[in-house]
């Protein structure tokens, strides 16, 4: 059966969520699950927006053959051609015949490339500031490359001040009949998979998405319609503020993260330590982390909420413990920038965990090394009590006002 929601008189919710997928992009892990987004404009013309991942296929189908109630289709807007979204294109055209695909040129090649179709004779090749009526509405198209893959492009509906933003301002989560962001508790439940979602999904295309922001400042934007998540009229502030932290890689709290590697207990007990002084020096929300039992997609999302971030690691095969190798080359990869990071090594007969680690951080742009570092050899010796709380003093000094 149909699950569709209007959003205004015009525009319905075709597209739905998937609970039972344990892993997007089979890499990561979504308790919560996704929504695939879609949506149907009912104009003179008929337009749906993006198709959806074919795990819910049944649903879709079902969605859109309540909401066009016996119309043709007439345009299928193409934002993106990653297969969570287009999956469905050419099974769709196929039983929509007398649908027209609006879509950038390079999503057309993407589109022959999936699925060996050459779709050109249907399509409508759109490009920067391209507009298209469709009776009542002028969706104006806008190219967003690399984000967050090169074809894509988002569309913003006049007169409704609708953007479509593609995998922009999206986030992990199924929904549960609240569409709206308003209709839901955003701060408690879902920021922290928005923020899971941006840093792992977008984050290393930053300029990219500034650029973006920049050119659909232009619009008058009063709701936002992305591919994953929640529709956003409620907290439109909220969510560019978040944004525009985001990628310009500047933290949103001056905090601090203590992510660790630890074989034995020492070089927790170490940053246990630290936490401990760094709560004695009035730093509150402290977040710690084993690197070894964390999924990487949350240390990133903390890394780019923090100010401050200590890492602490043993070494092992005579570098660097490989849960932290791995994450700190996530960082890198993502265009983490603008941390203040402290370093704490172990080794038992010859430390160099705290080596590898400066010479990934030093290979990020503007990241800030403290002085204070401190190397165990094999556990916390009380004479090293002096160098971890100059370690706390360095760090305190910063963040506490
Ligand atoms: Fe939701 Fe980049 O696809």
């Amino acid at each position: 059966m149909h699950t569709i929601r209007k959003i205004q008189d015009d525009l319905v919710y075709v597209g739905g969520s998937d609970r039972r997928l344990s892993r997007f992009e089979n890499l990561f892990p979504i308790p919560r699950g996704v929504s695939y987004n879609s949506y149907l404009l009912l104009d003179e013309k008929t337009v749906l927006f993006d198709t959806v991942d074919d795990a819910i296929s049944r649903q879709f189908y079902e969605n859109i053959t309540a909401a066009l109630a016996g119309r043709p289709l007439d345009y299928l807007v193409v934002h993106h051609m990653e297969p969570d979204h287009c999956s469905m294109i050419v099974a769709l055209l196929h039983r929509y015949p007398e649908a027209k695909i609006v879509c950038s040129a390079k999503a057309l090649v993407m589109l022959t490339q999936f699925y060996a179709e050459d779709m050109t004779e249907r399509a409508l090749v759109v490009a920067e500031g391209d507009k298209l009526s469709t009776g009542r509405h002028t969706l104006h198209f806008v190219m967003a490359p690399m984000v967050h893959w090169p074809e894509v492009m988002v569309t913003y509906d006049e007169p409704s001040k609708i953007l479509f933003s593609a995998d922009a301002f999206g986030t992990f989560g199924a929904l549960a009949g609240n569409i709206f962001d308003d209709e839901l508790a955003f701060n408690s439940v879902w920021l922290n998979d928005a923020r899971r979602y941006y840093t792992n999904i977008v984050g290393k295309y930053g300029a990219q998405v500034q650029a973006l922001l920049k050119k659909t400042a232009a619009f008058d934007i009063e709701m936002i319609c992305s591919l994953h998540g929640p529709i956003w009229r409620g907290n439109l502030g909220l969510l560019m503020d978040k944004y525009q932290k985001w990628s310009t890689y500047e933290p949103e709290d001056k905090g601090v993260m203590i992510a660790y590697a630890t074989m034995y207990g020492n070089t927790e007990n170490a940053a246990n330590v630290l936490a401990g002084m760094l709560a004695d020096r009035g730093v509150h929300n402290i977040a710690m982390y084993d690197v070894s039992g964390t999924d990487v997609s949350e240390l990133v999302a903390e890394s780019f909420r923090c100010s401050h971030l200590v890492l602490a690691a043993p070494t092992y095969n005579g570098g660097l413990q490989p849960r932290m190798e791995s994450f700190l080359h996530d960082l890198k990869a993502l265009n983490l920038q603008n941390r203040t990071v402290a370093l704490l090594e172990n080794g038992t007969w010859a430390p160099v965990s705290g080596r590898h680690m400066k010479a990934i951080l030093e290979g990020m742009k503007n990241m800030t090394l403290l002085e204070n570092t401190v190397a165990l050899k094999s556990a916390l010796a009380e004479n090293q009590f002096d160098a971890l709380e100059a370690l706390a003093n360095e760090i305190a000094a910063q963040i506490v006002e």
